[in-house]
């Protein structure tokens, strides 16, 4: 039998000595379980960020940064994005295994059936401006679907927890095409079940009733691995938003919509975004030299959008597949002499280069290359995090059902560094100078 590996605390204010237990997983860096630290020595762990902080057991997705590899259940994102459609990765994400040939054609039937909303449910768009951002509508909109379904919501119930992934799956993308729809002023289209998952996307999104809308392949394609590239990525904020929402025993589609919020933020999904309106404001190949000169500037709080990752240090794996698609795009649309894209292409190009950016490994993310595709497919910048989020639903759904089913599972309650004031006595306001 192997000897339990344990580290050992030692304290210089008198404070007993700690044993805490060495913990391994089958791939990566181990973690010292610090569960004890509390209860045997009353103090807690400082770690703002997460920076050094394992906060769950999970079998779903491994990066290593360093190395710039993504596993999906061990297989990686470059196979599947070669090899595997978007819902044969969900299949994957959320049971643990690739689908085989039947079982494929049973789960994106299952999967096609449930794409329509409640009717009741396109009455909330009306509520909203019609200049609302598609992920205001989406965090809402999402999180109301929790008050239709109330026949799925007991959450210690695994047949509930799956209507509602597949529920949550097959809405999303109709969801998210309705949020557009209604800010362009044009009718709702109803899903197709003719189409695949993302033609059907795309037939929500730019098909009217006037005309049949063609999906081009090349773009399918696009958008699919798209899809396939932003599906989960480990313990990442708006995941650990879900699981956080979700430890309380909150129902499955309000934690997606707490998912939804914290993906909306420019740190995280709505870099995307930023990084298009970085490009429209800088204008013109010959203003780089003075947008890199702000990015490098201690005192000037700008930064390039669509560079860094506070994990890949080397390169970010999806990046490179998401550079190769976006050349295809740019080649089947016969954009390569775009302004904004000529321009984001130099950017690239300069910034692979500069020392500043080569020392601190600032390399271009995956977002970098995703909001150019989807600028080039003629999908509106303000759309771009909605789809991240159409995308990283089923992540956040296989990691809540993950943690459901977890023993150890626990209501996630963080301690703090407290730095306020302590005790004091109210003064009554007269006396108060
Ligand atoms: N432009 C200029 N300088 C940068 C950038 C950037 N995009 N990113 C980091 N730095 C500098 C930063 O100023 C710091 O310099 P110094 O060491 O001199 O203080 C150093 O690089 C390290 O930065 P950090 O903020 O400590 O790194 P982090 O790991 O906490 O942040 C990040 C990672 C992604 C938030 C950051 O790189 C960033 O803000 N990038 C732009 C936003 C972006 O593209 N986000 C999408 C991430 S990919 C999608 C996803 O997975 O959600």
């Amino acid at each position: 039998m192997t000897q339990q590996r344990t580290a050992t605390i030692n304290f210089n204010d008198g404070t007993p000595t700690l044993e805490l237990p060495i913990l391994a997983g089958t791939v990566g860096p181990d973690v010292v379980d610090i569960r004890p630290l509390y209860g045997k020595t009353g103090k807690f762990t400082y770690d703002p960020g997460f920076m050094s902080t394992a906060s769950c057991k999970s079998a779903i997705t491994y990066i290593d940064g360093d190395n710039g590899i993504l596993l999906y259940r061990g297989y990686p994102i470059e196979q599947l994005a070669q090899h595997c459609d978007f819902l044969e990765v969900c299949h994957l994400l959320l049971k643990g295994e690739l689908p085989k040939a039947a079982e494929k054609k049973e789960w994106d039937d299952r999967i096609r059936k449930h794409t329509m909303v409640h009717e009741q449910l396109a009455r909330f768009y009306s509520g909203f401006r019609r200049d609302a951002h598609p992920m205001a509508v989406m965090v809402g909109v999402v999180g109301a679907l929790s008050a239709f379904y109330h026949d799925s919501t007991d959450i210690n119930d695994p047949e509930h927890r799956e209507i509602s992934a597949i529920r949550l799956l097959a809405k999303v993308p109709t969801i998210a095409a309705m949020s557009y729809k209604y800010n362009v002023g044009q009718p709702f289209m109803h899903p197709r079940n003719s189409l695949n998952y993302v033609e059907n996307f795309l037939h929500m999104m730019f098909g009217t009733p006037c005309e049949e809308y063609r999906p081009n392949p090349v773009l399918v394609r696009a958008l699919d691995r798209i899809l396939i590239l932003h599906a989960d990525h480990e313990q990442n904020a708006s995941t650990s938003t879900v699981r956080l929402a979700g430890s309380s025993g909150a129902n499955p589609f309000a934690c997606i919509a707490a998912g939804i919020a914290c993906l909306w933020g420019p740190a995280h999904g709505g870099a995307n975004e930023a990084c298009l309106t970085m490009l429209e404001e800088i204008g013109d190949v010959s203003r780089i030299g003075q947008y890199i000169a702000r990015a490098k500037d201690k005192n000037d709080g700008f930064r390039l959008m669509g560079f860094g990752h506070r994990v890949y240090k080397h390169y970010d794996p999806r990046a490179k597949l998401m550079r190769e698609t976006c050349h295809e795009v740019l080649a089947e649309l016969g954009l390569q002499n775009d302004r904004l894209f000529k321009l984001a292409m130099e950017l690239e190009r300069i910034a692979l280069e500069d020392d500043y950016f080569v020392d601190k490994k600032l390399y271009p993310n995956v977002d970098f290359y995703s909001g150019i595709v989807q600028r080039a497919m003629g999908i509106p910048t303000s759309m771009f995090t909605a789809i991240f989020a159409l995308a990283r639903t089923v992540g956040w759904v296989a990691q809540w059902n993950e943690m459901i089913s977890d023993p150890e599972q626990k209501i996630g309650r963080p301690r703090q560094l407290f730095t306020g004031s302590p005790e004091r006595n109210v003064v009554p306001i007269a006396r108060r100078g």
